[in-house]
């Protein structure tokens, strides 16, 4: 079964075709990034004119062949950007006659680690029926949660950041640092550089440790959430007491400040993964999202996924950020339950959970 998947809920405009779930037939990715460079983040009313100017042409491209369905993501994002992949998906679905289903941006992350290029050795070998239970890691610039899976398809929040996600942590970094955005890329090449070989110790910068009670609120074990507002705060001091970026960088210290930051916030997370392992036995760690692009992180988190017997499954570096494939692979598994979604609205702040 051949399946389009459209994804417009944040600053790419993407289409893909999937066969059966995995086999990724086709994959187009229309990045806004240059777009929202001069804003220093995504702007909504930007990236929504930028899906109608593209959208059609993404899936135009994507279209190599025949589909038994369509898929969208409906949430969570933003609001118009959403709408634009939504209304597009309604209408192709009624043109070509096929159904239409209503995919969550998140379940959709912890897909990507499942989805396969022909012609490529597979970077995951279990299907996803197998790799279950597992434990989800959905982590990128809107997310960072731990997500039990006990079965495909079902979903429970088990912890989340109470701010912050992770990209955006990394975002609010680069952007204070003078680096550009995304901050997510850059601060990963400049802290590899540096952890190579170092020139001097690491900043104990906070590692994303919850204030008390503050999880509480969200119905959440502290010890499984992560807040990176005061590691954000941590480094605004920093930078202040040492003069400024600019005096940073005349100093060179910046790859230090940059190693330092990325330390943090890949030690909170493998520090919280690793918890949740232990309270739940699962069979895997599926990771999902942008920043499950990070070097560091994905060295950590093989040697978390090591000391806990657990196979990790994390998606092929072209997967990791908004694509289509993520969304038509998902269908895939969705379809059979999955009420038409031709009535359904957009949905900026849907949980993953149902
Ligand atoms: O999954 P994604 O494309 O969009 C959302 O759903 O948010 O993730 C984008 C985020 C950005 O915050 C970006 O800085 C981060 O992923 N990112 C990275 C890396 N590449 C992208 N973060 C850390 N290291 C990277 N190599
Ligand atoms: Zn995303």
């Amino acid at each position: 079964m051949n399946i389009l998947g459209i994804e417009t809920s944040c600053d790419e405009t993407a289409a893909a075709i999937v066969k059966d779930g995995r086999e990724v037939v086709s994959n187009v990715v229309y990045t806004q990034i240059p777009l929202h460079q001069p804003y220093g983040g995504v702007v909504p009313e930007v990236a929504s004119r930028a899906h109608v100017e593209k959208i059609g042409e993404v899936v135009k491209t994507a279209m190599v062949s025949r589909v038994d369905a369509v898929a969208v993501t409906y949430g969570p994002g933003l609001s118009p950007a959403l709408l634009v992949g939504l209304n597009a998906a309604k209408g192709l679905a009624k043109g070509l006659g096929v159904p239409l289903v209503g995919i969550n941006h998140i379940a959709a992350h912890l897909h990507t680690p499942f989805l396969r290029t022909p012609g490529e050795p597979p970077v995951t070998v279990s299907a996803p029926e197998d790799a279950m239970p597992a434990l989800g890691l959905a982590i990128s610039g809107g997310h960072t949660a731990w997500i039990d899976m006990p079965e495909y398809g079902s979903y429970k929040i088990l912890g989340q950041t109470l701010d912050d996600a992770a990209g955006e942590a990394f975002d609010k970094a680069a952007k204070l640092l003078g680096l550009g955005y995304p901050g997510g890329p850059v601060v990963d090449r400049i802290a590899r550089d540096f952890l190579a070989a170092p020139t001097g110790d690491l900043v104990p910068f906070p590692k994303g440790r919850p204030r008390e009670g503050v999880s509480a609120l969200a119905g959440l074990p502290a010890e499984l959430c992560v807040s990176f507002s005061g590691l954000k705060t941590a480094l605004l001091r920093y930078v202040q007491r040492e003069g400024g970026a600019d005096a940073l960088a005349a100093a060179g210290e910046i790859p230090r400040v940059v190693a330092s930051y990325q330390e943090a916030i890949v030690q909170a997370v493998a520090d919280r993964t690793r918890t949740a392992l232990r309270r739940v036995r699962r069979r895997s760690l599926v990771v999902g999202g942008g920043v499950s692009l990070n070097s560091r992180l994905r060295a950590v988190l093989s040697e978390v996924a090591a000391e806990a017997d657990v196979e990790l499954l994390l998606a092929a570096p072209r997967y990791c950020g908004d694509n289509g494939a993520m969304v038509a692979g998902l269908a895939y598994y969705r379809y059979a339950a999955a009420d038409d979604a031709m009535g359904l609205d957009v949905c900026p702040g849907l949980e993953v959970e149902e």
